[in-house]
């Protein structure tokens, strides 16, 4: 994949912001340097997962308008080094053009080995701006029709968008959960109604939930964060096997 990744959903709480951070914290570990943006206009939540809430004084949308320089908008995450965000705007009327958008990842991606942009839910404008400077995107869902539905709406705007190297993230999965409501009879069927080739598989894991309210800090070491760092690889074109044992 290419280094700037949207990270979208259909619908809300697939957990988009959850496998931001969680990729985020596995490509540092592999020697990347990561910019995360927040394009959650309105919602953001990425600077509380990183603990520097206290520290934004300028977001997106100041960068923007010039309240500030592009570079005074990006914050260095407390616990993990070579991990830096860019805020969303706090109010949902400060959202950015999607042609502005891109003028600003443009002006910082060189820093970075990866830009990763975590999406607002849906098809919608803020969703636009957010994939807009994307080369890459990874489309999120669980294994549940709604949600499956909801990633093909985004696939095809993602395609209508121009988006190339598409890929699906299953998350929230649980082979028990799975099986007992038989919505689907197997992961295949869920990647086939998806329409899009699937990259990782992410268990259901009350450790990798935890990273959402008590920080990223938390995203590493231990059998939950092993996905991501396949997911990591995987992203870098590496032949990394999909999925851990006995997880289907
Ligand atoms: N793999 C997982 N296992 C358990 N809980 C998860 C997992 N991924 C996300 N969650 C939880 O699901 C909820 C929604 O996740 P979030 O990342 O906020 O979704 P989104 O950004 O798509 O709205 C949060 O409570 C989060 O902790
Ligand atoms: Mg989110």
């Amino acid at each position: 994949m290419n280094n700037v990744i949207v990270v979208a959903s259909g619908k809300g709480g697939t957990g988009k912001s959850t496998v931001c951070i969680c990729l985020s914290a596995a490509l540092v570990r592999q020697g990347k340097k990561v910019l995360l943006i927040d394009c959650d206009c309105g919602m953001r939540g990425l600077d509380i997962m990183l603990d520097i809430e206290q520290d934004i004084l300028f977001d997106a949308s100041d960068a923007v308008c010039g309240n500030c320089a592009f570079g005074e908008a990006v914050y260095r995450s407390r616990h993990i080094e070579n991990l830096y965000l860019m805020a969303a705007p706090f109010d949902a009327e400060n959202e950015i053009s999607p042609s502005v958008f891109r003028q600003l990842v443009d002006s910082v991606r060189e820093n970075f080995d990866f830009v990763i942009i975590d999406s607002p839910a849906g098809i919608g404008s803020g969703f636009v701006t957010a994939a807009s400077p994307a080369d890459s995107a990874l489309i999120v869902t669980n294994a549940e029709p709604t949600s499956v539905r909801g990633g093909v709406k985004v696939r095809k705007k993602l395609d209508a968008l121009g988006v190339k190297n598409i890929r699906l993230v299953i998350n929230r999965f649980d082979k028990k959960m799975f099986r007992k409501m038989g919505y689907y009879e197997d992961l295949d069927a869920v990647i086939d109604s998806a329409q899009t080739r699937l990259i990782a598989v992410i268990p259901f894991d009350l450790r990798i939930s935890v990273v959402m309210q008590r920080g990223a800090a938390d995203a590493r070491g231990g059998k939950a964060f092993e996905v991501f760092d396949r997911l990591a690889g995987r992203v870098q074109g590496q032949n990394v096997p999909l999925v851990l044992k006995g997880m289907l």
